[in-house]
């Protein structure tokens, strides 16, 4: 693979100089959604599958992007002066989002690039191939000016670049893991301090299998928005009663205590969620750390009713995906993963079920949809690098 994107970056950009290779993971969220804008805790991991990257220094001030799952786009040039969001700069407006946000935060980019990319996640899956790209953006910043910044710092760079360049108010779970991620862990995030731990996940009699419903409704982005915003209005109502700083401050108790301060009904049923979802998450962690798979299976089954019933992000594809999912012997626990309507489902199956499991949810929502689904039996891989 890596040969091969050697061979085309040659033939397109030709000329002498260091070249380098980089490479940025996916991502799938195993328990823990839409809790990151609520100060709440998500648990992620990093997929093998990702983004390849190739690039090399320029001498002038020109951006040469070319990407080979787009290969009718041709090579998309611009240059370090032109640094403003546009329709016609396709998907390079998300390395020129992190080579804007670089500079805004103070990092000197005083050349251009020539650069290839490739990407193994399936397009619109939600398994983040923009966090996957921005990650990759900003370590190969880092590393062709030697500029000192942690992984951290990459990956908030990565989210101040999706909200103020390319307009989409996501949270920081997505680029945390990809920038942070480690092989056959997941991430413990606590997206309120950034403190974090990485979690074994290393499963003996089961593989974490990833169904891609193939849809992707369009309300994804007006409807993750509203979301923030009625629990922005659920926190701002309970907050004249008690004092905390996000939802996911509050126990579940504490929250039935005091959520008649919530006036709308709606909102009150996204608090629920952020709240539920928050404890899930650390009582989830500590079940797979105490070896209880199961109870973590229990969880993450809870985590899809949830965001099913109470906040409302997922669609009639991935419930039918779901329920499928449940009905089979072998299967753990099964849940919508990510943003939502549309997108994959994560579910954790027993080896000798994994067959069974790709057969019959396949069918049966071939079925009762028309569609065909997508499985991927993914491995956990380490986090955005120089190859
Ligand atoms: C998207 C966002 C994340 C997170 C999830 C939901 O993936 O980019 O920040 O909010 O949705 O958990």
């Amino acid at each position: 693979m890596e040969k091969k994107l050697m061979e085309t970056f040659q033939k397109l950009y030709g000329g002498e100089g260091e070249i380098k290779t980089f490479f940025s993971p996916g991502r799938v969220n195993l328990i823990g959604e839409h809790t990151d804008y609520n100060g709440g805790h998500v648990f992620p991991c990093a997929l093998t599958l990702g983004t390849y990257g190739i690039a090399r220094k320029r001498e002038d001030r020109k951006l040469r992007f070319y990407s080979a799952n787009f290969e009718k786009l041709g090579v998309i040039e611009t240059s370090l002066d032109d640094l403003v969001p546009s329709k016609a700069a396709q998907w390079t407006n998300y390395p020129k989002g992190v080579i804007w946000a670089f500079e805004k935060k103070g990092y000197s980019i005083p050349q251009g690039m020539d650069v290839l990319i490739y990407g193994t996640i399936p397009n619109g899956s939600g398994l983040s191939s923009s966090a996957s790209l921005e990650v990759l953006i900003g370590v190969m910043l880092k590393e062709l000016f030697n500029i000192e910044i942690s992984m951290q710092d990459i990956a908030l760079i990565g989210q101040y670049s999706e909200n103020n360049y390319n307009g989409c108010n996501c949270g920081i779970m997505d680029q945390f893991a990809v920038a942070m991620g480690k092989k056959d862990c997941a991430v413990f995030l606590d997206t309120n301090t950034l403190q974090y731990e990485y979690a074994s996940v290393k499963l003996d009699d089961a593989k974490i299998v990833i169904t891609n419903s193939k849809v992707k409704h369009s309300l994804v982005d007006s409807a993750y928005n509203d979301r923030r915003r009625e629990s922005e209005e659920a926190l701002h109502d309970l907050q004249k009663v008690v004092d905390i700083k996000t939802l996911g401050d509050l126990t579940e108790e504490e929250f039935e205590a005091h959520k008649d301060a919530i006036k709308d009904e709606i909102c009150k049923k996204r608090a629920k969620h952020a709240v539920y979802e928050n404890q899930r998450t650390i009582r989830a962690v500590k079940a797979l750390k105490e070896n209880d798979i199961a109870e973590f299976g229990r969880l993450m089954n809870q985590s899809h009713i949830s965001l099913r019933d109470d906040y409302e992000v997922s669609c009639e594809e991935i419930d039918v995906l779901v329920d499928l999912a449940w009905k089979i012997d072998g299967v753990i626990g099964s849940r919508i993963t990510g943003g939502g309507f549309g997108g994959c489902t994560v579910s954790i199956v027993k080896n000798d079920a994994v067959d069974t499991f790709i057969d019959q949810v396949g069918a049966g929502y071939k079925e009762k949809t028309g569609r065909e689904a997508e499985f991927y039996v993914v491995e956990i891989g380490d986090g955005a690098r120089v190859l």
